[in-house]
């Protein structure tokens, strides 16, 4: 398919982030001395547990990362000591000035997308979705800045989020990542991330101190593949483009957002990480973006004509940093000959190097300071700390949407009364975390892996006590007593990226139990509450009809307890906290409505975009 193209689609956008002539003399002087092996190392992330520091040193790596479920231990429950210890380990081979070597700072970059998520003992906020359910750039705000102080605790200056994808199909299986299938809201809200990530040029620590780099991601068109398909293809005109997926784009560089991450998706058949004209022509020249654009995870092995260990394409598309974890040798090796050959030009290589340079200097990384030398480094206590729990639980509180509430049975009024809570889910934390959580599908993991973390029955145990009530927990839905009112919780298992793709419908399965344990209590007489933990609006027609109450609680992370606080009323059975929370995305009618979204004339959804009830 050829589309017409038209860069003046895509609006000159004015970053918070000016030039500094001072730093681009810098650059220039240290350009001038570099060696082509220093250049190409630049350009080079490797994966932690794939290099060495002598590798580090000697080829003049510019970056490393931690992978999903990447520790510099091997267990995840390892010293949280080991972090900062290694940031300063491979900042020493990075700068170590060893036969005449030109020194620059490496730059540790790692996926904190809902909090430092990899480490165990952090807070885990909702993931996107839910804070789209919040529609609060404030809290958001909040989320960023917390987010980046337990990054910065473990002596890394550099996240891979906000995801500013706008999933326009639930099939998708990282739907949890989008703020909203409407792309205003996550212009809004990555906006709000952006800020909260690195601070605003307002800020006397913008970027520096207790602020991170953020990575506005994935570029372009994520969330818009057919059918929900993971790094497929997406398939419309420029100016839909740049209406349904470009906006975040808009809003996350005015912010000053230092780096962009090329996405695994085509648009009309053509990979992002060989689109010269998106990559350059639109996001750099038209769009001004002067920080650097960083490769997926060997994104560029699906760019035809490409191995996982060498590809040009990339590079001259505008890939200006490749994500070449296990492979990165080969790749830094062919990426030399390459220039040496003249596929790369010597110019485009010096345009990529310069852009790293930018934003590693921006973010302070030449001060001469050892990353255990930063203010929060190695301090622990950031992790788990009162205030971000708070934060996180009144997320929690904020992201929860009422569905149904009829008859009336929230909030409870648990005054000398029983309540029951059904379901394992009640108590799992991973289940709560979703993917992204400990390990990169969030999968193989129990409550130890979540130290300090409240799950939804504890929660409503408390809550329900200290409102002068008795709670009885039964994963399986029997009961020593008849329970006044019965809360039913339940939702998917953790998975990401592709390994959450749904292909045959949309309809919400759990091998019947949930259904099947709504439909006996709603058969006993017993009022019930259904609450689900999702990734995703799915179709659960039978189970809102066997609840009198359901709330989609999405994937709420470890403050469970946030629950509890909007459900369970006071001693006086008024609210403690009304739903606040609105739907960020158009709630599926059948199974088979995949995909409905606000707008489409040919298909109403269950519940529109915005929906969600109040306490009256
Ligand atoms: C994901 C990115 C992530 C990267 C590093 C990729 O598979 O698409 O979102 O930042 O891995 O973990
Ligand atoms: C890594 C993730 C990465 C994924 C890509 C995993 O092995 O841990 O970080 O996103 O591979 O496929």
């Amino acid at each position: 398919m050829t589309v017409e193209r038209d860069p003046t689609i895509w609006p000159v956008v004015e970053s918070a982030v000016p030039k500094d002539p001072e730093i681009e003399k810098k650059i220039d002087a240290l350009l001038a001395k570099m060696t082509l092996e220093e250049k190409v190392g630049q350009t080079i992330q490797a994966e932690i547990h794939s290099i060495s520091l002598e590798e580090i040193t000697k080829y003049h790596i510019g970056s490393v990362l931690n992978g999903g479920g990447s520790y510099p231990t091997k267990d995840a429950k390892g010293a949280f000591l080991s972090w900062v210890a290694a940031a300063n380990a491979f900042y020493d081979a990075s700068v170590d000035p060893k036969n005449g070597r030109t020194a620059i700072p490496i730059l540790w970059g790692t996926d904190a997308v809902h909090g430092h998520n990899n480490i165990v003992g952090a807070t885990l906020y909702p993931h996107n979705i839910g804070l789209g359910a919040t529609n609060d750039p404030d809290l958001i705000r909040e989320i960023g800045a917390a987010t980046a102080r337990a990054v910065r605790a473990t002596g890394i200056p550099w996240a891979f989020a906000p995801t500013v994808a706008v999933a326009r199909d639930e099939r998708w299986g990282r739907t949890y990542e989008s703020y909203s299938e409407d792309p205003a809201l996550v212009a809004r809200l990555g906006r709000a991330m952006v800020e909260g990530l690195q601070g605003t040029p307002a800020d006397a620590t913008f970027l520096v101190a207790d602020r991170v780099i953020a990575t506005a991601k994935h570029f372009i068109g994520d969330g818009g593949t057919l059918g929900g398909d993971d790094q497929g293809d997406t398939v419309m005109s420029e100016a839909d483009l740049f209406k349904l997926h470009g906006l975040g784009y808009v809003s996350t560089l005015e912010a000053g957002v230092q780096t962009v991450m090329a996405s695994f998706n085509s648009w009309n058949g053509d990979k992002l990480h060989g689109h010269r004209y998106l990559l350059t022509d639109v996001l750099k020249n038209r769009m001004g973006f002067d920080g650097f654009v960083v490769g997926d995870w060997n994104g560029h092995e699906q760019i035809p004509g490409c191995t996982v260990g060498s590809c040009a394409q990339v590079i001259n598309a505008g890939v200006d940093m490749v994500m070449a974890p296990i492979n990165w040798k080969d790749f830094y090796r062919s990426t030399l000959a390459h220039v040496k050959k003249g596929t790369i030009s010597e110019a485009r290589l010096d345009d990529a190097v310069r852009r790293i340079l930018r934003v590693k200097f921006r973010a302070g990384l030449f001060e001469g300071k050892r990353p255990s030398e930063h203010p929060l480094a190695g301090v622990e206590a950031v992790l788990g700390h009162a205030v971000h729990r708070d934060l996180a639980r009144r997320a929690v509180r904020q992201s929860l949407v009422l569905l149904k509430n009829e008859p009336a049975v929230l909030p409870i009024a648990a005054h000398d009364r029983h309540v029951l809570v059904v379901g394992s889910a009640a108590e799992s934390i991973p289940m709560q975390a979703g993917g992204w959580s400990v390990t990169w599908q969030g999968r193989d993991l129990d409550n130890s892996y979540f130290p300090g973390a409240t799950n939804l029955w504890s929660g409503i145990e408390a809550a329900v006590k200290a409102a002068g009530g008795k709670a009885e927990y039964s994963p399986k839905g029997s009961y020593k007593k008849r329970p006044d009112v019965a809360i039913v919780v339940f939702g998917e298992t953790p998975y990401a990226e592709f390994e959450g793709d749904r292909t045959d419908s949309i309809a919400f399965k759990d091998g019947g139990d949930s259904l099947a344990l709504l439909k006996k209590l709603q058969a006993d007489g017993i009022p019930t509450v259904a609450v689900m933990m999702s990734g995703r609006p799915m179709w659960v027609g039978d189970h809102l009809k066997a609840a009198d109450a359901f709330v989609a609680a999405w994937l709420p992370g470890t403050e469970g307890g946030g629950v509890a606080d909007v459900l369970i009323a006071d001693e006086n059975g008024a609210p403690r906290f009304d739903f606040t929370g609105r739907l960020s995305f158009s709630w599926p009618a059948r199974p088979d409505q995949m995909p409905v979204n606000a707008g489409d004339l040919d298909e109403t959804p269950a519940y529109p975009l915005g929906f969600g009830l109040s306490y009256p």
